[in-house]
This record gives structure tokens, C-alpha cells and sequence, in this order.
């Protein structure tokens, strides 16, 4: 029964050519990164695209001094990724974000960093599926929204299809209908983070096989995407395509994808275009003591492949730090690109 939950947001039976499934495209929880100012801007560019918070812990949501759960609703379809591993606080903080007008819960069990394994969430949730199961069927049991989980495909020595399979099955048998894979396994010794999304392979074909494998659950997969034609080829496998760092570091990208995944009709939005339209929001946050370099950062990659990006890069990163800084750093920047 509690599957059903799920249903009214997709259709089951049309996941992979349904070009309106929710998560069919979306942009990875990158702490520090896809921070609410760096959503808001992505969003300029997509309005189909599904966009992660960075994970906020539980502990953080209930013991705040500020609030995490704050956003701007112009950013949304938005997911919160919840970081924890105790059923009753991911429950309280699934319904607070419910109520806060997140589209979906989305838990973290990809990340290896020693602070998230010391809290025993993360990537180490991958050996410990019951109690995901748990996690899951408590927060599907107080929220209407869908409530998704965010993998690799295995860790450490437990690295086998049969124990991916598995943990998907167990999870899968709490209600969860969609799970977002990295397609690496992490290492929860021995590498950093960064190092874990580099070092480990990819292995595509495995996300591919979990798909023919549960045919009846969504899947997304994530790890090394970098153009329209690679996201484009996924989605002959997969239900749906989730970008980080190409997605951050060169948002261009993310002008194409309306048109390319959604509704050919849609105009691309250039990162000019995206950038001019951020100026109200700019003027917003500063006058409520936002600094202009929290937004700016955000915004560095955005004109990669345009003359002019370097001087783009480095006026911003030597002025939207000082004291006042407003709009007219950013449009003095503007005036140094070309755009193709
Ligand atoms: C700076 C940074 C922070 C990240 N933070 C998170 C996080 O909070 N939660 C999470 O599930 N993954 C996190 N990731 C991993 C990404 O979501 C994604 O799985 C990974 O970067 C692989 O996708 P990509 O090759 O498209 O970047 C982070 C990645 C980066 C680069």
C-alpha cells in the first residue's frame, strides 16, 4: 500500500518514455555547492530540471541554530537530501520538509567522508539495509512526497551485482520506488572523497542491468556525465540522468536541456541570458545582508567555452568579496565575454 504513495508522481509503465518524469534529468546534492543561491541560479536555465539541495543532516534540521530548511519556492522542483540513519529523525525532518514545499526526500547512502561515517550514515548504509528499509518505510509513512535513495553500487569488498541487488530489493521492499545510482562503489578507507569519485571505475552497465533487472522502479544514474549526446544515450537504459560537476562547473549545459530532454520547443538560455535574469534576486538577497560573493560563486563557469571567461572568472573573484559589492560588479564582469 505504501508503494502507491509514489504513484500519482509518475507513471510506472512509461517511466523511460515519459519526458515528463520528474527525475528523468537533475542536478547531484553537492555540499557547498548546490547551495540555494547556486539553485536559484541553475534554475535560470531549466525549468524541467530536478535540483538537490547539498545533504543537510538531521542533527543539523533539529538541533538548528539557523534555518537549513530555507529556500526561495521560484527554485523549485527542489529535493531535499537528508543525511542520518535514525528511523524517528528522518521521519520528523521528512514531514518538516513536506510542509516546507520540497518535492521529494532523497537519502544519502553514497557518501564515504570519515565525519558521515562517524554518524553512521552515508556510503556505509549500503552494508546495513534493514535499517535503510527502516529509514525508508518511517519517512514514506509521514510524507505524500516521493521518498528516493542515493547510491553507489557497492563498498569496499562488497562489491558484487548479487549485493547490490540485494540492498535495491530490501529498500525497494520498504517503498522506495527510485533510486538514483552512482556507478561507482566507494571505498570507506583509504580514499578521500574527492578521491572516491574519481578513483573508483565507473561501471554504466550495472545501472543498466539493475533497470532490466526492476523494471518497475525508477532509475537514475549518476557518476562522469558530461554532454547532451552521453545523457541523451543513458536514457535508452535508465529512467533518468543526474549531473554534478559538469553541471556546476559548466551550467551551460544545463540551457540545453529543456529543449533536448523535455519539449523541443523550449529556446535554450544562454549563460548571459541566465546571468541577467539573477539580478533581481541579487538585489533581493543583498538587501537582506546576503554578500554578493555567496551568489557570485556560483556563477564562475558560467561562459567555460566564450572569450572573455577568464576575465569573467577573475573580476568577480577579486571584487564581489569587497565590502558592498552589488549588481555592478557582475555587469562589469558581463562586459568582458563574447558569447558564441
Ligand atoms: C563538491 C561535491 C560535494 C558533494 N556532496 C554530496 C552530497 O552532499 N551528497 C551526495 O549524495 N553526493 C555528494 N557529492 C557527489 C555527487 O552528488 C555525485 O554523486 C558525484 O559528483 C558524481 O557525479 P558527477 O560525476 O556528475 O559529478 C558531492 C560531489 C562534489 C563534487
Amino acid at each position: 500500500m505504501k508503494q502507491e504513495k509514489n504513484l500519482p508522481h509518475f507513471s510506472a509503465s512509461s517511466t523511460s518514455s515519459n519526458h515528463f518524469y520528474r527525475g528523468r534529468f537533475s542536478v547531484a546534492p553537492m555540499l557547498d555547492w548546490t547551495t540555494r543561491h547556486c539553485r536559484y541560479f541553475h534554475r535560470q536555465f531549466t525549468q524541467h530540471t530536478l535540483l538537490y539541495t547539498e545533504m543537510v543532516t538531521t542533527g543539523a534540521i533539529i538541533h538548528a541554530k539557523y534555518d537549513h530548511l530555507d529556500y526561495d519556492v521560484a527554485e523549485n522542483p527542489v529535493a531535499l537530501q537528508l543525511g542520518g540513519s535514525d528511523p524517528g529523525q528522518l521521519q520528523y525532518c521528512a514531514k518538516k520538509a513536506e510542509e516546507r514545499g520540497y518535492q521529494e526526500i532523497n537519502l544519502n547512502v553514497g557518501c564515504p567522508s570519515d565525519r558521515v561515517q562517524n554518524g553512521m550514515f552515508g556510503a556505509c548504509l549500503m552494508g546495513k539495509a534493514d535499517l535503510v528499509a527502516q529509514c525508508v518505510t518511517q519517512m514514506q509513512s509521514a510524507v505524500n512526497i516521493p521518498v528516493t535513495v542515493k547510491t553507489r553500487i557497492g563498498i569496499d569488498e562488497f562489491d558484487s551485482y548479487e549485493f547490490l541487488c540485494d540492498f535495491v530489493q530490501k529498500v525497494h521492499s520498504a517503498g522506495c520506488q527510485e533510486f538514483i545510482v552512482h556507478a561507482r562503489k566507494a571505498w570507506l578507507s583509504g580514499l578521500s572523497p574527492k578521491e572516491n569519485r574519481e578513483i573508483p571505475p565507473l561501471n554504466y552497465e550495472r545501472v543498466y542491468q539493475l533497470k532490466k533487472d526492476f523494471p518497475h522502479l525508477l532509475i537514475s544514474i549518476n557518476g562522469g556525465i558530461k554532454t547532451i549526446e552521453e545523457i541523451q544515450q543513458h536514457l535508452h537504459h535508465v529512467d533518468g540522468i543526474m549531473v554534478g560537476r559538469e553541471a556546476y562547473q559548466n551550467p551551460a549545459l544545463l540551457g540545453y536541456i529543456d529543449q533536448a530532454l523535455f519539449d523541443p520547443t523550449c529556446a535554450i538560455v544562454t549563460p548571459r541570458q541566465a546571468v541577467e535574469k539573477m539580478f533581481p534576486y541579487i538585489e533581493q538577497q543583498l538587501s537582506q545582508g546576503v554578500y554578493l560573493n555567496h551568489i557570485a560563486r556560483h556563477m564562475l563557469g558560467a561562459f567555460q567555452q566564450c572569450k572573455g571567461a577568464r576575465q569573467w572568472r577573475r573580476y568577480i573573484s577579486e571584487n564581489a568579496h569587497k565590502a558592498h559589492a552589488g549588481v555592478e560588479v557582475i555587469e562589469k564582469a558581463l562586459s568582458f565575454v563574447e558569447e558564441k
